[in-house]
Order: C-alpha cells, then structure tokens, then sequence
C-alpha cells in the first residue's frame, strides 16, 4: 500500500483528519483539485468574514460614529480594495494549511480523486492505494432549475464574494444563514436588498424568537422581506433580472440587477465514482455513514457535508479528527448537542441546543430565561444594545436545554454556551458563575439567573 491513509478534500473536515492521521503516526495523503482549505476557507466562511468585517466597519462609519461624537462626513469605499484584502486574507490561509501539511509530513496531492477500488483510487491517471479511504468532498450550492448560475446577474455565494460592483437592486431568494450574510454586506455597502423567503420566517433553523428578532433588525437596516414567497419563474433577457414569486394570496413580480440563489447546499461527490467502490448514498446524495463515519465499505469513510448533520465547519472539522483518531484504534467522541451555529450578520445570531420549537415537538417542559442586551451596560457603552440571551433549562433538573443569543458578538459569547452545554450544566452552574463587569457575557448569567430565580438587573 502506498498509504495507511487517504483523505480526498482538504477543506475542514478533510484538511484536518489528514494532519490528526499524520499527528498519529499515520503515513498520509491529501488529495485536492483546487486550493487548499475547501469551501470554507476559498469561498465560503472567511470570505464571507472578511466582507462582513469591511462592510461593517464602513455602515457604522455612516451609522454609529456620529452618535460618539465623531465627525466622518464623506466616507467612501473602494470595492476592489476590499476584494483584494479578502483575497489577501484566504491566500494567507491557503500557505497556511500547506505549511501545516509539510510540518506534519501529509502530502499534498494535486488532482482530481476517482474512487478505483475499495482500497485504491485514480488522481487524473496515476493509482494510488492506501489502507483506509476518507471522503471529505463537502457541498455544492442548490440552483433552482430555471436560473442556472452565471455569477454576474444570478449569483451563488461564490460568486456574490466577487462582485465587481455593488448591485443597485440584489434580490436573494432564500433568507437562510448565506442569504442574511451577503445580502447584509451588499444592503451595508448601498444596495437596495430583497430577500424572498418560501418559508414564513427567516433563517429556520435557529429558535423562533432569533429569527423574529433578526428580521426586526435586518428591516430596521432597510433590508425587505417578502415570507412566504415561492419563486416560480424567471426572465433575464431585459438588463437586470425579473422574477415571478407566488405569495399567499397573489402573484409578484420582482426586479434587480442580480439575484442571489441561496436556498441551501447538497452534497459533492460529483466525479468521485462511488460506485467503483460500491459506496452508498442516501436519497438526498448524502453518503451514508455509521456512527463511526464508516460507509457500507469498511476501508472507506465520510465526513463533513458530503454525510448527514449540520453543514458547519466547525462540525466537519470535529468529524475530522474524531475518524482520524478511530483510524488510529483511539476512541473520540463528536458531541453534537453542544455544536454551536452562528450567522454574522449585525447583530450576530448565535445558538446551540434545542429550540423552544424542538423542545415543545419533543414534549420535554422548560423553563426560559431572557435578558435584553438593553439592560446589560457593556452593550450600552458599546452602543450595541439591540438583542437578548434566551437560556432554556429542563423542569425540574434544570438542566442547560438550549441557549440562544441575539446580539453583537454572540459569535464569540456563545462558546460559553456551548461549554457548558457539554459540560451537562444546569442553569444553576452557569447563574453561579461570577462573570467579569461590565462584559457582555454578565447577560448569560442573567438570563439563567432568569430561568431559576430571578435576574437582577431586569
Ligand atoms: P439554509 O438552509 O440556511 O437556508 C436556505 C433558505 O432558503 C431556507 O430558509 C429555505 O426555506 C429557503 N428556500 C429554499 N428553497 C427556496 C425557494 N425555492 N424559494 C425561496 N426560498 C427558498 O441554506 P443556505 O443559507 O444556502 O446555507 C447552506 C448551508 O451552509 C447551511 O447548512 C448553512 O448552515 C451553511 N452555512 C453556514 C454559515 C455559518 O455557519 N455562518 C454561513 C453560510 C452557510
């Protein structure tokens, strides 16, 4: 055999079960067609980051800076600087990941991967063998039959990270996580931006009162929503772009310069021959995995977007080094109760647990505590108040059920959610903690003290 291990991609979850398999003392492979680092890193969440960053930086130029006192009259923005920084940021990555692989002796191997055997796959005409195959393909955008991407008038999130200039009218059609970044950074950056959501609310996957609360700050930014919309048809053949859209009662007609079609992802395993090896797949093409990430075939495994959960970075790259270390005869674990989901809008969603909607289906009783960002004075100082915590424990236990911010920096507040989440908290735990004053973080404690007892400050 040439190698113990395999991986084919090097995004997140496939970069990182290579060099945990190499940490083992494994003798392995990567093999990647494009640049190293996959959809997350090249055109998916750091791009997407760096934008938001920017765009950010210039709406509160035009929005907060006043209100401190500062005068910044006449600020302008150079879009092609901006792609450029970002451009900068991933290529720094890009080195990043290959200067990790040679520390960590994974090679790189350039090309496309077909599945030969079991036990063996083709890189564009050479075989190469290794003990153990681990697919990390990821996944690819979803477009709507009647408007095929060309990313200039009908865009996929790649290429709406490489705009030339600012649409006048974007419309998404689509308001989940990709549809509320990017439509952010273009409404921040001037664009007139309407989103056309098939289900009557935004971004569904995150607690019902993130969602509300989300759209009430995304429409106070002058973004428009138009729930409950189902696109039917579209005409390009004028300058911009028309679409057809079934509402509840009534036909609409939308017109923009653009559209974005962010209605999900599906997986990728497109050229990769499963069935040379006999790899089965599910009927969304995801490929099916046991709890050890194992396929029906006992050398090969999948991790990541391309088999089923949450299509996260975060969760793919766990899967990553878990199926390493299970190659390696170890026994991790992936504990996907505490993975958190973010969107980095302004303010940030963030959330890990049950939703009060998962909850109520499951028939388990709660109790919630909330606290206003409002009341918290960091926020207040900061001048970032809009939001609130929401913390669910279990009745009775008190068990840390879910818990879900909406607010500035919930990104980063959110990992002491996810902790203690993990750590099978109580609401008590986290209420008990002393948080540093004045943080924003004081308002988790709050809002569990809320759950429990009582907040102090509300
Ligand atoms: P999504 O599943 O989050 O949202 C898609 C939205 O499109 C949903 O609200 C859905 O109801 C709507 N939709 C579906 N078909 C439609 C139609 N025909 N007309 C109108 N609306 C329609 O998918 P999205 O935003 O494309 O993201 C894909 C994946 O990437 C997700 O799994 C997401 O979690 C992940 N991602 C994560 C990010 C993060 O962690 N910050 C950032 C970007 C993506």
């Amino acid at each position: 055999m040439d190698y113990d291990v395999v991986v084919i991609g090097a995004g997140p979850a496939g970069y990182v079960a290579a060099i945990r398999a190499a940490q083992l003392g494994l003798k392995t492979a990567c093999i990647e067609k494009g640049k190293l680092g996959g959809t997350c890193l090249n055109v998916g969440c750091i791009p997407s980051k760096a934008l938001l960053h920017s765009s950010e930086l210039f709406w509160k130029l035009s929005h907060e800076y006043a209100d401190n006192g500062i005068d910044v009259k006449g600020a302008r923005f150079d879009l092609s600087l901006m792609m450029q920084r970002k451009e900068g940021i991933v290529r720094g990555f890009n080195a990043g990941i290959e200067g990790l692989f040679k520390k960590n002796k994974v090679t790189w191997i350039s090309g496309q991967a077909r599945l030969a055997s079991p036990t063996s796959i083709d890189v564009d005409g050479k075989s190469i063998s290794a003990r153990y195959i681990i697919l990390a393909t990821g996944s690819e955008p979803i477009a709507l039959p009647f408007l095929k991407f060309d990313e200039k008038q009908v865009l996929s999130s790649t290429g709406a990270l490489m705009l030339e200039k600012v649409p006048k009218r974007l419309i998404v059609i689509g308001a989940g996580v990709i549809g509320v970044e990017l439509g952010s950074v273009y409404r921040r950056l001037g664009s007139e931006v309407v989103f056309i959501e098939f289900l009557d609310r935004i971004c569904p996957a995150f607690d019902g009162a993130l969602s509300s609360g989300l759209q009430k700050c995304l429409s106070a930014q002058g973004m428009e929503f138009y729930l409950s919309h189902r696109v039917m048809s579209a005409d390009l053949s004028g300058s911009g772009v028309s679409l057809m859209a079934q509402g509840p009662s009534s036909q609409m007609q939308f017109k923009g310069d653009a559209v974005l079609v962010a209605i999900g992802r599906r997986p990728f395993t497109k050229n990769l021959q499963l069935e040379a090896a006999g790899v089965q797949c599910d009927e969304k093409g995801r490929i099916v995995v046991d709890a050890s990430f194992r396929t029906n075939v006992k050398t090969i495994f999948a991790i990541g977007d391309v088999v089923d959960g949450p299509m996260l970075a975060h969760k793919a790259s766990e899967e990553g080094v878990a199926v390493a270390e299970l190659i390696a005869n170890h026994r991790p674990v992936v504990d996907y109760a505490s993975i958190a989901s973010v969107a980095y809008t302004y303010p940030e969603v963030a959330a890990v647990g049950f939703t009060e909607e998962e909850l109520k289906a499951k028939g388990i009783s709660y109790r919630v505590g909330q606290f206003p960002f409002k009341a918290n004075s960091r926020a207040r100082c900061n001048g970032e108040d809009e939001g609130f915590v929401k913390v669910l424990a279990q009745h009775g236990s008190n068990r840390l059920l879910g818990v879900h911010i909406l607010g500035a920096h919930a990104s980063e507040l959110i990992a002491e959610g996810a902790f203690a989440i993990r750590m099978r908290a109580s609401a008590e735990d986290l209420a008990d903690t002393c948080h540093a004053h004045p943080t924003l973080s004081e308002s988790l404690k709050e809002a569990a003290l809320a759950a429990v007892k009582a907040a102090i400050h509300m």
